[in-house]
């Protein structure tokens, strides 16, 4: 079986930059306690025109460009979304028709914040059985069009953004090591959106009742998180042939620092050796970790040969690690 690896990545944020202080103008909140309890100073959030499939898009065309890949190329298309542009058809669709990707079948996938790289687990699949060469894995997200602006819970938490890769096949030592995925639907009812779907479709009611929007049971997704994100991590270690102390640097998924720093020092893993973003854009769900990878990646935060950890939690419940060989 062949070896899958990255060939490039890009990423793009919403256009309009909130502040803890601009929230705290319309929720009762205010900076401090943000920052306090989730490390989040600003975050973006999408213009009206924008959609998740236009933040997509511009995230992918600067993956393909940092890959030296055509469009025309790509076989596959797999945005990992739970804002997708509508129901139907796929974002992914509408990103394959508006990059020109004109060869490429297109899906889009749900497993919320670990959405990205269940994403890369699946076209490393295709790549290693050699049924596709070039698989774009986007994470996208409007996260601000599913947030209740007067549940201060949750709405002070998330952002809007994308980022993506374009996968290939690799030649040598230099490859995906490793993923780890899972789920636990018993923990659904922690983080969801109620309404909108055929259990409780669309109406004056679900509207009125604001069940359109994101409901969180913040204290137990916490909780979910520090435990999943060390045990995930370190089944992926285990699965690449590793230890933990063999990771040079980790790309956790953006949700609150105080998980992250959790979660690095049961992985022993000095901060520096971790990307955080959530400062500057909260948490994107499954874009948060393909942009702080492209971020890590143009900051020259990985060396040639480095061993690198990317691992997420979210909604679902699910969870996912990945381990690459840089
Ligand atoms: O991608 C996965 C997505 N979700 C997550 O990762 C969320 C994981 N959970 C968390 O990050 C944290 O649980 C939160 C940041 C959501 C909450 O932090 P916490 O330390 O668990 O706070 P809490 O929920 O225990 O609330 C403490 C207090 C409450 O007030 P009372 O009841 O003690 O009077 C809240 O009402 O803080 C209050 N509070 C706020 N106050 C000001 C909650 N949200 C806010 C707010 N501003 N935005």
């Amino acid at each position: 079986m062949r070896k899958s690896r990255i060939l490039g990545t890009g990423s793009e944020l919403a256009e309009n930059k909130v502040s803890n202080r601009d929230l705290a103008k319309i929720v009762d909140t205010n900076d401090e306690w943000i920052v306090s309890r989730t490390g989040i100073e600003t975050r973006y959030f999408a213009s009206p025109e924008t959609s998740t499939s236009g933040l997509a898009t511009k995230a992918a065309k600067k993956a393909l460009e940092a890959a030296g890949i055509d469009a025309a190329d790509i076989d596959l298309i797999i945005v990992a979304t739970i804002t997708p542009d509508m129901g139907f058809p796929a974002t992914a669709c509408l990103v394959q028709e508006q990059i020109g990707a004109v060869k490429a079948a297109a899906f889009d996938l749900e497993a919320a914040c670990s959405g990205f790289i269940y994403g890369m687990a699946v076209a490393d699949q295709f790549i290693s059985t050699g049924f596709y060469n070039h698989v774009l894995v986007i994470g996208a997200e409007t996260m601000s069009r599913i947030l209740d602006m007067k549940d201060r819970n949750t709405c002070v938490l998330f952002g809007d953004g994308a980022g993506a890769v374009v996968m290939g096949p690799a030649e040598g030592d230099n490859h995906i090591k490793s993923f780890h995925l899972g789920a636990d639907g018993s923990g659904g009812k922690f983080l969801y959106m109620p309404a909108g779907g055929s259990k409780m479709p669309s109406s004056h009611e679900t509207v009125d009742n604001r069940l359109h929007f994101v409901k969180m049971g913040g204290t137990d997704v916490f909780k979910f998180a520090v435990r999943t994100m060390e045990s995930s991590s370190i089944t992926a270690v285990e699965k690449a042939g590793l230890e933990v102390n063999q990771i040079d640097y980790m790309v956790p998924h953006q949700a609150n620092i105080r998980i992250i720093q959790a979660a690095a020092k049961k992985l022993n893993l000095p901060m520096e050796k971790v990307q955080v973003n959530l400062n500057h854009y909260g948490n994107m769900s499954a874009a948060s970790i393909p942009v702080a990878l492209d971020e890590a990646f143009r900051e020259n935060k990985f060396k040639k040969d480095d061993h690198v950890l990317l691992v997420g939690f979210g909604a679902g419940l699910t969870w996912a690690s990945c381990v690459i060989k840089w």
